[in-house]
């Protein structure tokens, strides 16, 4: 697919030499603590080749986040299918995970409107979850701030593993004619936040 280009960024598909920022990310127990735990150099690798894979047979999935100007990735926002079943798969899912180098500037928000408009305009999709682990707060404030809305009947025990705890999950949604909504205050005002 071709590159999604922000005001600030331009998401791209990866390149052979993105594989290093992925594993400086993937290797900080910060950025993935919610996430199942940090990866290793080939954990790292595998996944990013996965991205890669999904994007060329889907036309869409996970993209390289890079400040307009830059070529080292800070980060990967996208699209992509939740790898467990649960009641509310199949489904097209968001995903964001920025080094932590990257956070605090909006970059996180501002990369997924951009996802967001390309699977409602380009795909044609109806509607687009987000899920995280309840505890991840910097994750549900995107979500709001997308105008997406917690769909408190959709929550869930996610493992990572087999032999993982489950852990208490949250589904976030927005369909096609929910835009308009974004920084409208309503979803922030969620006392779950
Ligand atoms: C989740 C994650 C992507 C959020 O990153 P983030 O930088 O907090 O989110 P945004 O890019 O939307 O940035 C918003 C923050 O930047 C601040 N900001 C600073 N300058 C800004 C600007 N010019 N425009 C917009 N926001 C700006 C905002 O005030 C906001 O801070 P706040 O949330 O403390 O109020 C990040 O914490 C992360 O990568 N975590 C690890 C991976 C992870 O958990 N992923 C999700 C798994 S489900």
């Amino acid at each position: 697919m071709r590159a999604l280009v922000t005001e600030r960024l331009v998401l791209r598909p990866w390149r052979p030499d993105d594989l290093d920022a992925a594993r400086a990310w993937h290797a900080d127990p910060l950025v993935m603590r919610y996430l199942g735990g940090v990866l290793d150099g080939a954990g790292s690798d595998a996944t990013v080749r996965r991205w890669t894979a999904e994007l060329q047979e889907r036309g869409y999935g996970m993209l390289a986040l890079c400040p307009t100007g830059t070529a080292r990735p800070v980060g990967a926002v996208g699209l992509g299918h939740p790898g467990f079943t649960s009641r509310f798969t199949p489904c097209v899912e968001i995903g964001w995970r920025l080094d932590r180098s990257a956070w605090g500037h909006g970059y996180a928000t501002e990369a997924a409107r951009a996802v967001l408009r390309d699977g409602f305009d380009r795909l044609g999709l109806a509607e687009i979850v987000a899920f995280t682990v309840e505890q991840n707060a910097p994750s549900r404030r995107v979500m709001a701030r997308l105008g997406m809305r917690h769909d408190v009947g959709g929550d869930f025990l996610r493992r990572f593993t087999p032999t993982g705890p489950e852990l208490p999950s949250v589904l976030w949604r927005i369909r096609v004619g929910d835009r308009g909504q974004e920084e409208s205050g309503d979803a922030c005002a969620s006392d779950r936040l």
